[in-house]
């Protein structure tokens, strides 16, 4: 992808703009339970740092839908950034472009979240304009807010010179490598809970690749559709004329198409609730699937030797609950000795996926990992992504 790069922009002493995204996890008691967006901003902030930008920092945080809410506040990051920087951090809830004047050759000033401000979600002109007086060039390092036409992450580059932060550079470039311009056979793993959330991307997935493989409670809609009893398992019923559909144009696209073959059943969601495995043909009326079998692990493993690139999203199963984490967990693993042995290359992001992963504990193995969420699912759907199409030459 052919996009403007941060080492080709003049820096020394301009103020530069970034968008991050600092929309983290927080537990009831407000410490983060996850840093890795916060980290992840880091190589480009050092390295805005050692040329001797101002960097002006701007996310939201939650959905505030406009209002000052505080305990929405993004004051939270001041003091870890500080620590993680080993520099001040200085914090404004005022767009203007004085609070920028005395902040020295590579000094950070954090604004209050965006989404307090109504125009921003609007993409408002009047506030992307308000934004880029503070700055002499934006850089947008946050691709999981890419998807949002929002005055900080994409209308603000009508303003300003745009380039990608070194985050951004890196989804880009991994994300081109799995699905643009990938080395084939390529397979994808669509795992969670319900084909209706994922039928854009389905059907985008099944033209670019060679193999498909389903899984979790969506798996039991496709399932269904072709005849099999699920049981009182999660399954939309409504929509199996359409994965019928998704599987005809797989057929057309030379598409194949992997379904769970053997099932991981119980009569209650919980840990360690009683559990059998059993055939396509032997589900219950009171049995619920949680998981895929191992019979479909092995499936999986022979069609991931079969590929050379791996996209993942989505856990196979209830992977929250043990031991219905089974299948995820065994197939991630798999997945991660193909990388480490033959130099697959696996690439992973969306939703659940970045949990799933790092419960299999292969999060650091993968080819890349995206921090991504709503975008990486759009990106699959092969939609353009806002805040990415400023950043294309
Ligand atoms: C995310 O968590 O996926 C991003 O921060 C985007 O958040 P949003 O879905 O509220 O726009």
């Amino acid at each position: 992808m052919d996009f403007k790069r941060l080492e080709t922009a003049e820096l020394t002493g301009k103020r530069v703009i970034v968008r991050v995204d600092f929309n983290v996890p927080r537990h009831p008691d407000g410490k983060i339970a996850d840093e890795t967006r916060i980290d992840a901003a880091l190589p480009t902030l050092k390295y805005l740092k050692d040329k001797g930008a101002k960097i002006i920092l701007l996310s939201h945080f939650g959905r505030p839908k406009g209002a000052r809410v505080p305990e929405m506040s993004l004051d939270f990051i001041q003091p870890i950034l500080a620590d993680k920087l080993a520099c001040d951090v200085s914090f404004s809830d005022k767009i203007e472009a004085a609070s920028v004047e005395h902040l020295p050759d590579g000094g950070v000033l954090l604004l209050e979240n965006t989404r307090f401000d109504a125009r921003e979600t609007a993409g408002d002109e009047e506030l992307a304009k308000a934004y880029a007086a503070m700055g002499d060039i934006f850089v947008q390092d946050a691709f999981s807010t890419a998807h949002r036409a929002h005055a900080s992450s994409a209308v603000i580059a009508k303003f300003l010179p745009a380039y990608a932060g070194l985050a951004m550079e890196r989804e880009l470039d991994h994300l081109s490598l799995a699905l643009d311009n990938p080395k084939a056979p390529v397979m994808a793993v669509v795992g969670g809970a319900k084909v209706s959330t994922k039928i854009d991307l389905l059907n985008n997935l099944v033209k670019k690749l060679d193999r498909l493989a389903i899984g979790g409670g969506m798996a039991n809609t496709f399932l269904a559709a072709l005849g099999h009893n699920v049981g009182k398992s999660l399954c939309e019923h409504d929509l199996k004329p359409l994965a019928l559909e998704i599987m005809e144009s797989a057929k057309a696209e030379n598409c194949e198409i992997i379904l769970p073959f053997d099932l991981v059943v119980a009569k209650t969601f919980k840990a360690h609730a009683e559990s059998r495995v059993c055939d396509l043909e032997s589900v219950k009326p009171d049995e619920m699937i949680l998981d895929a079998g191992p019979e479909t692990v092995n499936l999986l493993a022979d069609a991931i030797d079969s590929s050379n690139t791996l996209i993942w999203n989505g856990p196979l199963g209830a992977f929250e609950i043990t031991p219905f984490d089974t299948s995820t967990v065994e197939a991630a693993k798999y997945a991660v000795s193909r990388v480490q042995s033959v130099g697959l290359v696996a690439v992973a992001g969306g939703g659940d996926t970045v949990s799933a992963m790092k419960h299999a504990g292969v999060a650091n193995d993968l080819t890349f990992i995206s921090t991504a969420g709503g975008a990486f699912l759009e990106w699959m759907e092969g939609k353009t992504l806002p805040g990415v199409e400023i950043l294309l030459k």
